[in-house]
């Protein structure tokens, strides 16, 4: 036995038990609490069970307790026999939502699968933490949805585990899964999202890769023949090579000795391959390509599987092709067995169980497009989330050949009522939206876009409230908040209405979405959109003289800077930092951060800001902080508004000189790679697409008036600034990471 799983507790707490199959398994709690427990004993009772018939090895002790704790170092701790939690997620609320309980279900199942993997089996060293975490991580998950298959936790691994793997290299220092560590605080790193997640995503793909019941023949084997004892990945890379050997479906496969150099390419490399399927029609050949997302050279052993039209098996899971771990390799359609004609789809990684994405040539895009407009239902949901999923990085880059063949597959979306390709499309549509805003094309887009968008709104929003709960309450703002931008009249006049309420009834919209505070913060930002000119002054009446300690006077800055409407945002910047200002709203460092903050995250301020800016610098130049507001927002400055701001930071620079102003940095020169360095992905979007886009539109909908967007004279509208969603992501990664 480890030495680190060595617990006592010492307590005066109580108990309920129950035997089955030979072992006692207890909760124990303060003795108010005793009766909260009930329905965790009954899941782990079940689990117990559930895991000793998947893996055929029985649990080893007699005795296994859980301890609720208030207060526990991380969440759980998998001591043998005796695993402590933090009492929340062991005790049942009574008001408790069910995404939550089935994340505490999880949660249970697995710090009892680490009975297994990590208790009767440990890793040699803390640099194989990934076979204890990503094991207990990925079959606690399995296990749950094998004992409540109506539950969907599936969906919940994907949103929680999967999405995380996928995107984390964005944001962090990436390392293989197996990392040579040494000293403590090397140690404790390392029980990270590459631990947890990716490690959880890359068993899962061999799972299915090997077939589900063969991998774990392999996983039986692994632990029978090391139980109570040390292993290393080779090890469990072994057990599986004995399963797969004895499995006849693999017999006449040339990869079938190879399982250790297979696995070996995952668990050693860095980053994540992107497959790219290019058929050539002439001839029925495929041209597989892996890269890594990273500019490392990185090179997989990558399972493939195939749906087409002529075949759309997507519950078939398992390996039908091993892409070999070079750049490229070419096989007939023959070869890989696929009946596939010329106009015939063709997708790749069903149900997307590999980790790994996968990108199409423009004609197989089209024929997708086809089949998703006439039927999507045929295409499995995971891998219409896929699509969009694999397709948002080179969007976002500017990297796709032809917007066409995007707004086709967009088209099938009116009917799509699966939330998680909708989670996915989400950014892409916004991506759009925000170059797109202030150009001819961007009313028809709107006009698109509502088309699109409606039917799901209405029946999120409109709809009987009890379907609500099980819902991602994430997508569910993501809707919300495509509706509202494209205008979608619903949208506002139901966030205008929520709005009224909460700041002049005090009625709380959040109870009904127990949790998050996404929702609050969009319905808010969308209803300021909506208030009449009477409102909206109420609303600057009550800022002013709310406490500015109040989650009131926090929700009232947030969301007023939403407006798109530029004579209300003028208005509202003078109150706020205007001639007659006083530092009672924000302090001086505050309110500059505050303008930079507004200036990027509503693409609508910005001309306003400009304009504020021109006739007010005297006033705000005299805050230290100015110069950096300003040249934070000049990397938003397009090409064409260069003579505009030349002018304006001439006459900043001299007031500055004159008046001896200090500042917390200098100017920037008006000359500066800097200045517009934000905004040129978003103006070469627009060089490349806008016309494209426009002409789509234009044929897709009958021509539309203009829907009354204002473009000011300075309009810097075309820009794009996502910032607040990709530190939110990265917040919300970081939290997950630490709360597992
Ligand atoms: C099929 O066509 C592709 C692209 O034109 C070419 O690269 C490949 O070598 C051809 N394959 C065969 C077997 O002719
Ligand atoms: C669409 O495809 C699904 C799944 O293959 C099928 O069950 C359904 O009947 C199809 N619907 C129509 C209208 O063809
Ligand atoms: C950006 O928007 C302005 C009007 O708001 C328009 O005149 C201009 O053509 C758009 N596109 C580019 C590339 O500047
Ligand atoms: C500032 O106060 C002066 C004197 O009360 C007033 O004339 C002026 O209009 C005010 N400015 C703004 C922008 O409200």
């Amino acid at each position: 036995m480890s030495t680190y799983l060595v617990a006592f507790v010492i307590s005066n707490f109580d108990h309920i038990s129950e035997t089955y199959r030979g072992v006692t398994q207890s909760i124990y709690s303060s003795p108010t609490s005793k009766d909260k427990g009930r329905s965790a004993l009954k899941n782990v009772v079940l689990t117990v069970a559930a895991l000793e018939d998947y893996f055929g090895v029985s649990y080893m002790l007699p005795k296994l307790d859980y301890v609720a704790l208030k207060k526990n170092q991380g969440a759980a701790m998998e001591n043998w026999g005796l695993i402590t939690f933090r009492d929340d997620s062991l005790l049942s609320q009574d008001d408790a939502d069910k995404h939550k309980t089935l994340k505490h279900k999880v949660m249970q199942n697995h710090e009892i699968s680490h009975q297994w993997f990590g208790n009767l089996v440990s890793p040699e060293w803390w640099s194989y933490v990934w076979m204890n975490e990503g094991l207990a991580t990925y079959f606690s998950y399995v296990i749950t949805d094998l004992l409540h298959p109506e539950d969907n936790v599936m969906e919940i691994f994907n949103r929680d585990e999967a999405e995380h793997a996928y995107s984390y290299s964005s944001f962090f220092d990436v390392r293989p899964m197996t990392y040579y560590v040494e000293t403590e605080s090397e140690i404790m790193k390392v029980f990270d999202i590459i631990s947890y997640k990716r490690a959880a995503c890359v068993i899962k793909m061999f799972h299915h890769a090997f077939h589900q019941k063969t991998f774990v023949q392999g996983i039986n084997r692994y632990l029978k023949t090391f139980q109570y004892s040390v292993v290393s990945e080779m090890d469990l890379f072994d057990s599986i090579q004995g399963a797969v050997l004895e499995d006849p479906r693999f017999q006449d496969q040339h990869w079938k000795h190879l399982v250790r150099h297979i696995m070996l390419s995952w668990t050693h490399s860095e980053w994540l391959p992107i497959v790219s399927i290019v058929r050539n029609y002439e001839n029925n050949t495929i041209t597989l390509r892996q890269r890594s997302i990273h500019s490392k050279t990185e090179h997989w052993w990558i399972p493939l599987n195939f749906a087409t039209t002529q075949s759309p098996s997507f519950e078939q899971t398992h390996v039908e092709f091993f892409m070999p771990p070079v750049m490229e390799h070419t096989v007939t359609v023959e070869e890989l067995r696929l009946q596939l004609a010329g106009r015939d789809w063709l997708i790749v990684n069903k149900q997307q169980t590999g980790f790994y994405h996968v990108l199409y040539d423009t004609d197989n895009l089209h024929a997708i497009a086809r089949q998703l407009q006439s039927n999507h239902s045929v295409i499995h949901a995971m891998n219409r989330a896929a699509l969009f999923q694999d397709l948002a990085p080179l969007i976002e880059r500017n990297e796709f050949e032809s917007v066409d063949v995007l707004f086709e597959l967009f088209k099938y979306l009116e009917f799509e009522d699966d939330l998680t390709p909708w989670s996915q499309v989400a950014n892409t549509i916004e991506f759009f939206d925000n170059n797109l805003y202030g150009t001819t094309a961007y009313s028809l887009f709107k006009q698109y876009v509502r088309r699109l968008v409606t039917p799901t709104f209405l029946r999120l929003f409109h709809k009987d409230k009890t379907e609500v709960v099980t819902m991602d309450i994430l997508v569910r703002t993501d809707i919300l908040h495509m509706a509202c931008r494209v205008g979608m009249p619903e949208c506002l006049d139901y966030t205008h209405r929520l709005v009224l309420e909460y700041v002049f009834k005090n009625i709380n919209f959040e109870s009904d979405y127990p949790d998050y505070y996404a929702i609050h913060d969009t319905i808010l930002c969308m209803g300021v959109r909506q208030l009449s000119d009477e409102e909206f002054q109420k609303l600057i009446d009550l800022l002013i003289v709310t406490d500015p300690n109040t989650a009131m006077h926090d929700d009232l800055i947030y969301s007023l800077r939403c407006t798109r409407n530029h004579r209300r945002m003028h208005h509202y910047l003078n109150v706020l930092v205007g001639e007659n200002f006083t530092y009672n709203l924000l302090n001086e460092r505050e309110s500059m951060f505050y303008l930079a903050y507004v200036f990027k995250s509503n693409v609508a301020s910005r001309s306003s800001i400009w304009h504020f800016i021109n006739q007010n610098y005297k006033q705000l130049a005299r805050s230290p902080h100015f110069v950096t507001l300003f040249n934070d927002i000049a990397e938003f400055v397009p090409e064409r508004q260069r003579p505009y701001f030349a002018t304006l930071h001439r006459n900043i620079d001299a007031y500055l000189r004159a008046e001896h102003l200090s500042s917390k940095e200098p100017l920037i020169p008006v000359d500066s790679r800097r200045v517009g360095k934000k905004i040129r992905n978003s103006e070469e979007f627009l060089d490349k697409f806008e016309h494209q886009i426009h002409n789509w539109l234009l044929k897709e909908l009958s021509p539309a008036g203009s829907d009354g967007t204002y473009a000011a004279s300075f309009s810097v509208g075309n820009g794009s600034a996502r910032p607040s969603s990709l530190l939110s992501a990265a917040g919300n990664i970081v939290r997950s990471a630490i709360g597992v």
